[in-house]
């Protein structure tokens, strides 16, 4: 959830009834509260934490260190314990509201750990001492590393399930406090399958090595644009009921988070290469409209995938 759509009643309205936990999706990464050196604001980031308590809402701390929020000005300064002073005021700060934090977001690239200035500076143990910063700051937080593209059986996604699994190993051996792993689900239809012998047996390695597991930012980007808004919504809905009936049959997967209720919230876009998949089409005016890959529509209407994830959180309860 973003903080803007705090001023938008009917749909804080639809998030009170419907959820039971929100993650902020930009209000507490590095660059959004520390722009410039020195920097603590943290305004959107209390006002997200304020609503969800007012409503009951668990909040999962979104992200500490990620590569892509750091901020411009951390380039001139190669200091941990400027890493550590932000991992440790955020978490310090929210230590009776946050119960679980991505502590390390997407630090898996090309088959091994992701480069770049934390990898460059500090070495493979940035994640290492991430962890230990944040259990200090908050100990009764569940720490979580969070990673994308692990979901679809195709070889570069065997690669980075495979690291992942190697990095994990190690930290655990190394006594990291490192207690779940999320995995983002943004789904993308015609990405490639969704196998439940893959999918079920990396998950399951993650789960036999004791830790909790979460898909974090369930969304679904669309192909057939040129489809009517029901079979669009249908295919959605269908690739996510796969999915869910993959992954939800492993037990250590305790929580499921849509990256928006609504699509008018997606951060998914209809692309000019889309667009190019379909020539001819929207010529009388037309077009494909928003990405319909969330359970609402862009006027909150409940669409198939809503019913979709309703019927596998059902078919867990019986
Ligand atoms: C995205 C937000 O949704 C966008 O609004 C923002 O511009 C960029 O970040 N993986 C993550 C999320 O872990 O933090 C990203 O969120 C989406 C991909």
């Amino acid at each position: 959830m973003r903080a803007p759509s705090l001023d938008d009643a009917p749909l804080t309205e639809l998030i009170a009834a419907q959820c039971s936990s929100l993650t902020p999706e930009l209000e507490m990464k590095w660059a959004a509260v520390s722009p410039y050196k020195g920097a603590f604001e943290i305004d959107h980031g209390d006002r997200l934490v304020a609503f969800a308590q007012r409503h009951g809402l668990a909040i999962r701390g979104h992200a500490l260190v990620w590569h892509a929020a750091l901020p411009r000005w951390i380039s001139d300064d190669g200091d941990w314990r400027t890493v550590e002073r932000h991992i440790v005021r955020l978490a310090g700060r929210y230590r009776r509201q946050i119960a679980e934090w991505d502590v390390v977001n997407e630090p898996i690239a090309d088959g091994g750990l992701r480069g770049g200035w934390m990898l460059d500076q500090f070495g493979p143990t940035y994640i290492d001492r991430s962890f230990h910063a944040a259990h200090e700051a908050a100990p009764d937080a569940q720490l979580f590393l969070n990673e994308h593209d692990l979901e679809y059986a195709v070889p570069e996604q065997k690669e980075r399930r495979d690291a992942l699994l190697a990095l994990v190993r190690r930290l655990l051996r190394d006594g990291v406090p490192l207690h779940g792993v999320g995995l983002q689900g943004h789904l993308a239809i015609g990405r490639g399958s969704l196998d439940r012998t893959v999918l079920g047996d990396f998950l399951a390695a993650l789960a036999d090595l004791g830790l909790t597991l979460a898909v974090t930012e369930l969304d679904v980007k669309e192909r057939h644009y040129i489809l009517p808004a029901e079979e669009r919504d249908s295919h959605a809905a269908d690739h996510v009921a796969h999915f869910l009936d993959i992954v939800l049959d492993q037990p250590a997967i305790r929580s499921l988070t849509c990256w928006g209720l609504s699509d008018r919230q997606s951060w998914l876009e209809v692309t000019d290469a889309d667009r190019a998949r379909f020539p001819g089409a929207w010529q009388d005016g037309t077009d494909p409209g928003l990405n319909r890959g969330l359970p609402y529509d862009a006027a909150l209407r409940p669409k198939s995938l809503r019913t979709a994830i309703a019927l596998s959180l059902d078919a867990l309860r019986r």
